[in-house]
């Protein structure tokens, strides 16, 4: 068998993505050298792009892998290096794509990014719940999603996905986002803090900065969608979010409950005042399906443990308040394989699928990520099976 030749090694070179840029590592400047010797081995250096990177097995397996599969090849002698501070900020260079710096690229008139902030009245009504389970079913729907934790008093969102103790990598001073096993990238508030234990009082200037930062010193890539996930109320963060994302739409999750629903329509009306629209209304913790009924075949009685008609009251008060239709995206169940979904970082739409709390997360999913890349506001009616 004759010997492979550096063209065919490189061009498998090509499918290999690096796992945090997820772009090919021959574009970043990752491949040092290649070598084939006459037996048909395969020497080559690939410069991560820091030391210690976390996901330095992967890309040892994917190199290797691709590889192994160019005819001719008997063997891969795979070195891994690190890049220099010099070859770093050559791909920093790459990755800003000329751009100048903290620019926010979700602001930039041509966007096609869409971005939802998911907001609520009070806490503890499952707002990262949801946004984590939407970002997963828009993945699942074959979108790029990325997901902010911009909850300063929780930042829930990195346990949810599996990534708890995850921490970004950083290229000179960009962040890259934290891959997740769903496909989605994250990035939280509290992965900013110099070390894991600091509390921080955030607030003002300095909760501006952070979100800056997650939005514009992050390497997001070409994302179809955006999420984030807001502390509860109508704090700094709305307000900040606001005045850079004014394109930002807004998802209120409310329970069933009257006191949670009023808080609610105030999350609401600040989103407007800031010129955002809202997008909608989940009403969660909707009801429980009698387990009694259920178990002799009939799901239909419901237990409406918080009370009833939260959501229709948010979204009729807005609506009438803002003057366009703000509609009930959904109403989720309570579901106890909801809740150890997410402290176990599986999200019930990929660990409990057919569950009626997940079915229905992903119905609102298609609603949101359904309509048209920068066709804001317009309700196409159709639900991509895959990436326009
Ligand atoms: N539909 C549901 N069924 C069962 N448990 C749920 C449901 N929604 C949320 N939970 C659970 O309720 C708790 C609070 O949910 P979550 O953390 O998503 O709320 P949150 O609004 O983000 O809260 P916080 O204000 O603390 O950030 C979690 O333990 C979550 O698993
Ligand atoms: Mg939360
Ligand atoms: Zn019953």
């Amino acid at each position: 068998m004759s010997t492979p030749s550096l063209e065919q090694v490189n061009a498998a070179l090509a499918t290999v993505n690096d796992p945090e840029i997820k772009r090919p590592i021959t574009d970043l400047g990752m491949v040092d050298s290649v070598e084939i010797d006459d037996a048909g081995v395969v020497h080559l250096t690939v410069l991560l792009t820091v030391a210690g990177c976390p996901l330095k097995d992967t890309i040892n397996r994917d190199v290797t892998a691709a590889v192994t599969k160019v005819a001719g090849v008997t063997g891969v002698d795979l070195e891994l290096g690190v890049m220099s501070a010099e070859q770093r900020a050559g791909l920093q260079e790459v990755l800003r794509d000329g751009h100048a710096q903290r620019e926010i690229p979700f602001a930039q008139p041509g966007s096609l990014t869409k971005v939802y902030a998911i907001a609520s009245g009070k806490g503890g009504v499952g707002k990262s719940s949801v946004t984590v389970n939407l970002a997963l079913a828009m993945a699942k729907q074959g979108f790029k999603v990325g997901v902010v934790d911009a909850d300063i008093y929780g930042h829930s969102v990195p346990a949810m996905l599996g990534v708890a103790d995850s921490r970004p990598t950083q290229v000179e001073d960009l962040i890259m986002p934290v891959p997740t096993p769903s496909g989605v990238s994250v990035i939280s508030i509290g992965m900013l803090k110099p070390r894991r234990d600091q509390v921080v009082a955030w607030r003002g200037p300095m909760l501006d900065r952070a979100l800056v930062q997650m939005l514009a010193d992050v390497y997001w890539g070409d994302l179809d969608i955006l999420l984030l996930d807001l502390p509860p109320g109508t704090g700094d963060v709305a307000i900040s979010l606001g005045q850079h994302l004014p394109g930002a739409e807004v998802v209120v999750v409310t329970t069933p409950q009257e006191a949670a629903a009023e808080v609610a329509e105030r999350a609401g009306t600040m989103a407007s005042m800031m010129h955002q629209r809202v997008a909608g209304v989940v009403e969660n913790m909707s009801y429980l399906a009698c387990p009694h009924c259920v178990e002799v075949g009939d799901p239909e009685h419901r237990i409406e443990i918080f009370g009833s008609g939260g959501g229709d009251r948010v979204a009729a008060t807005l609506s009438e308040r803002f003057g366009y239709s703000v509609p009930v995206l959904g109403r989720v169940p309570l579901d106890t394989s909801l809740r150890e979904g997410g402290d176990a970082g599986k999200p019930i739409v990929d660990s409990d699928p057919t569950a009626p709390a997940a079915t229905v997360l992903v119905e609102i999913a298609g609603q949101l990520s359904g309509r048209g890349r920068g066709l804001a506001g317009m309700q196409l009616g159709l639900t991509p099976t895959s990436k326009f």
